[in-house]
């Protein structure tokens, strides 16, 4: 039979054993890393930390030329101390930053360019080829012969690219300039539409002139899989290097659903761009999940979390991948955020701030995947 009193000792030294446990398991867990008590020191590694450098992580900063996210002290927060690399969402679009012909309006890039300066954090820029975003006048350029829209576009990337010389790292040059099809954007694209595809080497030329140190980068959505789009692109750069257009970087977008298929293509696509001695990057990462009934349905956190997990999984596992951004990093500030068609929430955190499923993920892929050497 058991003593009584020693089977007491051995009750309280069990209970003590289980408390202790679980307070050391508390203090691992995940939540409220990126939190919303900024006073509070974090409680675990963030992203940026576990990523170590190997990829960049970073983060597009909400606003335009008329608002800002930076005005939200908690999304400041978290802006400066998880992500390495910013891009400002809109702040460098020509809508924003050349809202008239002979007018430049750089307020909305500065403010994110001195935060990125105030936090010591690279900046991207994007995007200066682009058929969005244009004020009234520039879209009207597509009309007009390419000996009117060239010099504009000359002054535009000169002036642009000049004043952020030094301050951004990386710029995305051309934004979306094929097609699903594969056919150059010259529909749309005010700039294609008047000069064609010779513009494109120009306008890779002038923003490295204007900065001989910027990364300069294609960037689009929809390549992350194989197919007539990925092969368009490949094949365009490889004319535009050929004819001496200094394009050093593939962005991929990566706007993606959770049901789309999966990214087991995706590790090879960017060892495909990185073997024409290319960077290449994941530019503007976000995952809507289905909202029909608003809010997230069964499962779909999980879905969310696992697709961001294989995302970062190719990055981190391929040398060339430079960084991983995520196009905006809460509900709050997404163009996702809303839900469009039964569908959104695209982001890791959610709008309190709080993680997803996602960062346990995100987190779990990088400690438990080591960068190639
Ligand atoms: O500037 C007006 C402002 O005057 C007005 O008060 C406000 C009211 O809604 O709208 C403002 O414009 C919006 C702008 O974002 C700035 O907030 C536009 O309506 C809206 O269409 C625009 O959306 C942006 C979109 O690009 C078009 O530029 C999204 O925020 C931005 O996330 C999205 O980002 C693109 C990348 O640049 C390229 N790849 C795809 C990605 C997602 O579409």
């Amino acid at each position: 039979m058991t003593h009584p009193v020693r089977g007491r000792t051995l009750a309280v030294l069990l209970l003590s054993l289980v408390i202790v446990a679980l307070v050391a398991i508390g203090a691992f867990l995940p939540v409220g890393r990126w939190w919303p008590h900024p006073t509070e020191p974090p409680q675990s590694t963030s992203l940026r930390d576990a990523a170590g450098g190997r990829p960049l992580v970073g983060s597009a900063v909400a606003g335009d030329a008329e608002s800002s996210a930076l005005t939200d002290s908690a999304y400041r927060q978290v802006l400066a101390t998880e992500f390495d690399l910013l891009t400002p969402e809109n702040q460098m679009k020509w809508a924003a930053i050349h809202p008239e012909r002979d007018r430049y309006d750089f307020a909305g890039a500065d403010e994110v360019a001195r935060f990125a300066r105030e936090n010591g954090q690279h900046l991207r820029g994007h995007a200066l080829v682009w058929y969005g975003a244009l004020p009234p006048w520039a879209k009207e350029l597509g009309g007009r012969p390419c000996s009117e829209v060239r010099p504009v576009l000359r002054d535009h990337i000169r002036t642009v690219v000049g004043r952020y010389r030094g301050v951004v790292a990386e710029w995305d040059v051309a934004n979306e300039v094929v097609d699903e099809q594969g056919r150059l954007r010259t529909d749309i694209d005010p700039v294609l539409r008047a000069c064609g595809e010779p513009i494109l080497v120009d306008a890779f030329r002038w923003a490295h002139e204007a900065d001989p140190e910027a990364i300069l980068y294609i960037n689009d959505f929809d390549i992350e899989r194989p197919g007539p789009k990925s092969d368009a692109l490949e094949a365009l750069i490889r004319r535009l290097k050929a004819k001496g257009a200094p394009v050093n970087g593939v962005g991929f977008q990566a706007h993606l659903r959770t049901d789309d298929p999966d990214l087991a293509a995706f590790p090879a696509q960017l060892r495909r761009f990185a073997d024409l001695g290319l960077h290449v990057a994941v530019t503007e990462a976000d995952v809507t999940v289905n909202m029909r009934s608003g809010a997230p349905a069964g499962g779909e956190a999980e879905k969310q979390a696992n697709m961001f997990g294989a995302l970062m999984r190719a990055c981190r596992g391929e040398k060339a991948c430079r960084s991983f951004t995520f196009w905006g990093f809460a509900d709050t500030h997404s163009w996702t955020g809303s839900p469009t068609w039964g569908r959104g929430a695209g982001t890791p955190l959610d709008s309190k701030l709080r993680n997803k499923p996602a960062i346990d993920a995100l987190t779990r892929t990088l400690t438990q995947n080591r960068p190639p050497r």
